[in-house]
């Protein structure tokens, strides 16, 4: 068996910004509020013509850059999004067709926050086994377009953005342990309640939009994502003390700091970018450890914890060596 190695690593941002500041004026809401009870300032969102696709291309071009792989090396491609362009063919297919790959499996892994995570695992079980050498693992998201933008008290937590990694084959470790959790119990929680079988119409007209039980979720997100954290440091015989970053999903820098407490992690080995991104959904993990990666902070042989939470619920957590 091998390991699956993180090589390369890309990122990719709308170019239109909104500020809370912006929000203002078109909710009952204030910057204040919103920076107090998220972290957030800002978020990115996908222009009129721009689709998940076009996010993902970008991501995925710069992490293959960033691995020094040509598209023709890829054997296969793993797109974790809740916003897909299309019904089918998935994103991952539309992805493989922009980046002119033919052959290689295909697929998108919907599991909302948590989807990067999901993504992850199921690539590397691909490289461990050697059905895959060379893996594209990507998370895009176009989450503005299934927002209320006259609800405040979901619209102020996201935003767009992708964000990708390429996995490799290697006898050096990388991924550790991965480890994956879901429970259907609480799906009224967060969601969008409606779907293709079930009200087409109101999809095609634009109203299927995220509803959340904050409070909830918010409770739910902290002890859940203490434990997968927990449950990928106990499973490799380590301890808090042994992991040089935490790269968490970014919903709420009141979640991140409260797991970090739990950890008793400093927050100078957490990465956050929720301030400037919101949320991004399956993209905002891939996106912030790129920041890192790109920024120095994160450095070759480092021991890092990756773990992301959603709708589902979904949860679980990722340890590798970088
Ligand atoms: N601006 C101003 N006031 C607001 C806003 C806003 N944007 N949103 C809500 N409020 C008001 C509410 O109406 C409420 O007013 P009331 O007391 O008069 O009824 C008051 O603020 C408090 O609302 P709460 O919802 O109780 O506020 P809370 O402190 O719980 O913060 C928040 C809300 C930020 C959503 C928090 O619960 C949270 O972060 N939850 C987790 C969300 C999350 O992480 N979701 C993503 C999970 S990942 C995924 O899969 C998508």
């Amino acid at each position: 068996m091998s390991y699956a190695r993180i090589t390369g690593t890309g990122g990719y941002l709308p170019k239109k910004v909104l500020k809370n500041k912006d929000l203002e004026s078109l909710l009952d809401t204030t910057d204040e509020w919103i920076y107090t009870r998220t972290g957030i300032r800002q978020r990115h969102i996908a222009a009129d013509n721009e689709f998940t696709c076009d996010l993902a291309e970008q991501a995925a071009r710069i992490a293959l850059d960033a691995a020094q792989r040509t598209p023709d090396e890829v054997d296969l491609i793993v797109v974790a999004t809740t916003t897909p362009d299309q019904v089918f063919p998935s994103t991952a297919c539309l992805l493989q067709e922009r980046l002119g790959i033919h052959g290689c499996p295909a697929f998108d892994v919907q599991a909302v926050c948590a989807g990067f995570i999901y993504a992850m695992d199921v690539a590397q079980r691909y490289i461990q086994t050697g059905a895959s050498r060379c893996a594209l693992v990507v998370g895009a998201e176009t989450f503005s377009r299934i927002l209320d933008w006259s609800d405040r008290s979901t619209c102020v937590l996201f935003g767009d953005g992708a964000g990708a990694m390429v996995l490799e084959s290697s006898s050096e470790p990388g991924i550790l342990s991965s480890h994956l959790h879901a429970d259907g119990a609480y799906k009224d929680l967060l969601c969008v309640p409606v779907g293709v079988s079930t009200a087409y119409r109101e999809l095609l007209n634009g109203q299927a939009y995220t509803e959340m039980q904050g409070r909830e979720v918010f409770k739910w997100a902290v002890s859940a994502l203490g434990d997968a954290v927990m449950e990928a440091v106990k499973a490799n015989g380590l301890s808090c003390l042994d992991i040089d970053w935490l790269v968490p999903h970014q919903a709420n820098i009141r979640i991140i700091n409260a797991i970090a407490r739990r950890l008793d992690l400093s927050m100078d080995n957490v990465v956050v970018t929720i301030g400037r991104h919101g949320n991004t959904s399956a993209a905002s993990i891939p996106l912030a450890f790129d920041e890192a990666v790109r920024d120095g902070r994160i450095k070759d042989g480092q021991t890092i914890i990756i773990e992301g939470f959603g709708g589902g619920f979904t949860w679980g957590s990722l340890l590798f060596k970088f």
